[in-house]
């Protein structure tokens, strides 16, 4: 039978991070024209996941019983076998027999030698798994639901995980966001609840999905600190401090909740000057953030990359969990975009040549 070939494109924030954790917080998010793409070809007796582009052993599986029996354990492909997990229920949910696959990760969100830009690959492996088995089994689910599926999977795996990542692979574009309670739907999972009731519970009541319009005339630009950074110990550290006290998550919240408002404000009516402001306080937002947890949020090389754009005239900020990964830069037209890269390039910041997916069709 024919391949199916399913990509996923990767994302930034734009703002809300953090904030966005808490279920009905607004994100801003970016797809972005780097992809993973996920190919399947079906085969008899025995299947398994390869990624060609890297050293990682391949895996392999059987079926026994409807599920697939996976040996040995390795956790780099957690995100595809949950993805696998959780679409594969509602296959069963649906009466439909299952088959055995071949799956190819092909990864083009890392760099030559593997390093990871921040970019979101483990959203885009969950997105693009879930569009090829979507295709295989022809369930023709729609935009949302695939969206849905891919947020359940994530939370097996990453309970505190917000899914912006998910909406903007799923959804291209511009997107604003706001998470579901994420805690009820893992619990409706674990209670074994059927996959098409869960996606149909008041668990999703927050869930907001919007696509917002590209600014009107601002360069889109994104560096790269080559710095690695670990969402999971950021997070956990910022619920940490606000745990004893030392973060004012109240106040983070609501004055997160405030600026995104302004950027989607302003996005959806193209005022790209109130655009600049937002994401300069965005940006502010985080540093106080880092200041209260005791967290380079903003590292050093962060700090450089948005200095050199805020000089040149452009606004800037870390993106995601911060720590390393990359900045987002959005530069008007006055903007000294040359000085910028000069001074980047001088400090070792590398220019990912990257520009914005644009938002997907249909549902
Ligand atoms: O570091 P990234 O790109 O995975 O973004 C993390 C953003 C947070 O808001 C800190 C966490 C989340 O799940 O949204």
């Amino acid at each position: 039978s024919a391949t199916i070939v399913a990509r996923a494109p990767g994302k930034l924030f734009v703002a809300g991070e953090y904030a966005v954790v808490t279920p009905g917080e607004p994100a801003v998010l970016v797809a972005v024209d780097r992809f993973l793409t996920v190919s399947l070809t079906e085969t008899t007796g025995a299947g398994g996941i390869h990624s060609p582009e890297s050293a990682r052993p391949s895996l392999r599986w059987t079926r026994d019983a409807g599920g697939l029996v996976v040996a040995p354990e390795d956790h780099s492909y957690d995100y595809v076998l949950s993805a696998l997990t959780v679409i594969e229920r509602l296959r069963a949910e649906r009466g439909i027999a299952p088959r055995l696959y071949d799956l190819t990760i092909d990864s083009g969100l890392d760099d030559a030698s593997g390093r990871k830009f921040g970019l979101g690959s483990s959203a885009a492996v969950t997105v693009a798994t879930i569009r090829a088995i979507d295709r295989f089994y022809r369930l023709a689910l729609d935009r949302r639901t695939l969206y849905q599926l891919a947020l359940l999977a994530t939370i097996r795996i990453a309970p505190s995980a917000s899914g912006g990542d998910l909406a903007a692979s799923t959804f291209g574009g511009w997107i604003g966001y706001r998470s579901p309670d994420r805690e009820m739907l893992r619990r409706l999972l674990d209670a074994g609840d059927a996959v098409a009731s869960v996606l149909e519970s008041d668990a999703w009541e927050h869930l907001e999905i919007v696509r917002l319009r590209p600014p009107r005339d601002l360069g889109f630009f994104v560096g790269w600190t080559g710095e690695p950074a670990s969402t999971v110990r950021l997070v956990d550290a910022v619920g940490r401090g606000a745990a004893v006290g030392a973060v004012d998550h109240a106040g983070f919240l609501r004055d997160s909740r405030a600026c995104v408002t302004d950027l989607w404000a302003a996005l959806d009516a193209g005022d790209d000057a109130a655009t600049l402001d937002a994401l300069r306080r965005a940006r502010g937002l985080l540093q106080a953030l880092g200041a209260q947890a005791g967290l380079a949020i903003e590292t050093p090389r962060l700090a450089a990359l948005c200095d050199a754009a805020e000089t040149a005239g452009a606004a800037a900020k870390s993106s995601g969990a911060g720590g390393g990964d990359c900045g987002i830069v959005l530069a008007p037209a006055s903007a000294d975009v040359r000085g910028m890269l000069d001074a980047w390039e001088a400090q070792d910041i590398r220019r990912l040549t990257i520009a914005v997916h644009p938002p997907e069709g249909g549902d």
